[in-house]
């Protein structure tokens, strides 16, 4: 390994990165949506996978989530995107946000009168 490189896996590691199934990434840009409205959004996810033991977490349904600037959509925000699925979400405002994690990252079941675009990408890992 890099020594260089240790310290970021050492925090990797912490982090259960390379145990997700689903990357959640939540857009608070003010372009998408009014100031507050995606940081409120997003305080919703970072409980609601907390409380439902997805985040930090291993098994089938741990998510990983991260909070971005832009998805270059910038309408109808608060964007959220889900991968591998590549689902892209419309409008996901607080109140959104635990009828998701319930039926889309628990139960499987993606929300399609929410969803305006899908770009999914291949599974696995690259051969090395
Ligand atoms: S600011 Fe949210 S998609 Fe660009």
């Amino acid at each position: 390994m890099n020594e260089e490189l240790r310290p970021l896996t050492e925090l990797a590691e912490k982090l259960l990165i390379g145990h997700y199934s689903r990357h959640v990434f939540l857009c608070t840009g003010e372009s998408c949506a009014a100031a507050g409205v995606g940081e409120a959004a997003w305080d919703v996810l970072k409980r609601e996978l907390k409380e439902k033991e997805l985040s930090l977490a291993t098994g089938p349904d741990a998510c990983y989530r991260t909070k971005v600037g832009c998805l270059r959509i910038c309408r109808g925000g608060p964007i959220l995107l889900v991968y591998p699925e590549g689902t892209y979400y419309g409008g996901m405002t607080a109140e959104r946000i635990p009828e998701f994690v319930q039926r889309h990252l628990i139960e499987g079941q993606p929300i399609d009168e929410r969803i305006f675009a899908r770009n999914p990408l291949p599974m696995g890992a690259p051969d090395s």
